[in-house]
């Protein structure tokens, strides 16, 4: 369940990357906290660091975007996949009430997921674009991930 942080991920964009390593770090510190069962009160925590990250990296990515004039439909839905994130993270969080052991493993899960789709997927678009508008070559971590369109 631990995401191994690498090349792959990288943008070329420095604070992204730098928060990108962070978020990744605090998705892996959930994970082992609940797996650790270090008890409710570490695990709220753990889970409190992780979303005011996530909310101060998403403000970061869309001021960036709108800095550099990346393409208004790409920040629009790029927007939106942070939006739900948080909402569907939240509503997730919630649930965990009604069956811990099977939600927060389910929470984890879809955590792990996103973040992977969302850095080589739609953060990648975001970089390619902001390069293009710059007149920059893209890092070749870019180039790999560039059949990929989708949010
Ligand atoms: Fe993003």
């Amino acid at each position: 369940m631990t995401i191994q942080w690498g090349y792959h991920f990288f943008t070329g964009i420095k604070n992204i990357d730098q928060q990108h390593e962070g978020l990744v770090a605090l998705v892996n510190n959930l994970g082992e906290v609940v797996a650790r069962n270090a008890g409710p009160g570490k695990v709220d925590d753990a889970f409190a660091k992780l979303t005011d990250y996530a909310g101060e990296h998403f403000s970061l990515e869309e001021n960036l975007m709108l800095d550099a004039g990346v393409d208004a439909a790409h920040v629009a839905a790029h927007k939106q996949a942070h939006k739900q994130f948080v909402e569907q993270l939240h509503d997730m969080w919630q649930a965990r009430d009604d069956n811990p052991d099977n939600t927060t493993r389910h929470l984890l899960e879809f955590l792990t997921t996103w973040i992977y789709r969302h850095i080589l997927i739609t953060d990648h678009s975001m970089a390619r674009d902001y390069y293009q508008r710059k007149g920059m070559t893209p890092p070749p971590s870019l180039l790999m991930t560039s059949g990929s369109q989708g949010q």
